[in-house]
């Protein structure tokens, strides 16, 4: 299993569809991220079950404590090219009261080393609304660069806000 300093990366298992639809309909974690339709528990769960196994197509893993073994949050690789070696990240902590510990970022660098070590990736890309200030903090801590910006691509409250692409070669990846 994928274990940083402080989170251990391993697989979903369905019967944790509760959290993960509590975070997906918490506005204060998905104030920054494409919320959908809302949709129950049990739906969750079924979509969990029919997941495929992870593979170098997609990886999805939780996020957990390695202290305390506590499940708080998630970290996606997906749409992975051999022919570039590129694919695209997502990480979010669901459980608020473990925000600004450092799990991100422990996270996120965790999942690029795993990218980088086990599926022999060349770069990682990721797109962040550019008022989500903690996140980007957060991915420039692990050496991502910001190479493009999408103007008004992402809407929240009626407002539009710009995305910024960032990106992670091996050599970037910080300690
Ligand atoms: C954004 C998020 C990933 C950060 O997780 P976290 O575990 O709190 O992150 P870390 O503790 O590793 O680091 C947070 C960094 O952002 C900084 N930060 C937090 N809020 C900030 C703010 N409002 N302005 C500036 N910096 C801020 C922290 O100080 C810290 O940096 P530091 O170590 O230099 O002090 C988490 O809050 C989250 O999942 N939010 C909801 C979903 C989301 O936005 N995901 C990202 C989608 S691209």
């Amino acid at each position: 299993m994928p274990t940083g300093e402080l989170v251990r990366l391993r697989a979903f298992d369905p019967s944790e569809a509760e959290a993960l639809w509590r975070w997906n309909h918490d506005p204060d974690v998905m104030r920054w991220m494409n919320d959908g339709y809302p949709d129950s528990v049990a739906q969750v769960a079924k979509r969990m079950s029919e997941w495929p196994r992870n593979s170098y197509e997609k990886v999805v893993l939780a996020v957990e404590t390695r202290a305390e073994g506590r499940l708080i949050g998630v970290a996606v690789l997906r749409d992975a090219e051999p022919e570039t070696g590129n694919a695209e990240l997502d990480v979010y902590i669901g459980e608020k009261d473990c925000w600004g510990s450092g799990y991100a970022t422990d996270a996120t660098r965790t999942m690029c080393r795993f990218g980088f070590d086990q599926m022999r990736l060349h770069r990682v890309t990721l797109w962040v609304v550019a008022d989500n200030v903690a996140a980007r903090r957060v991915y420039e801590k692990v050496g991502f660069v910001e190479e493009g910006r999408q103007r008004e691509c992402f809407r929240r409250d009626g407002e539009w806000h710009d995305m910024i692409m960032m990106g992670l070669l091996e050599s970037d990846l910080r300690d």
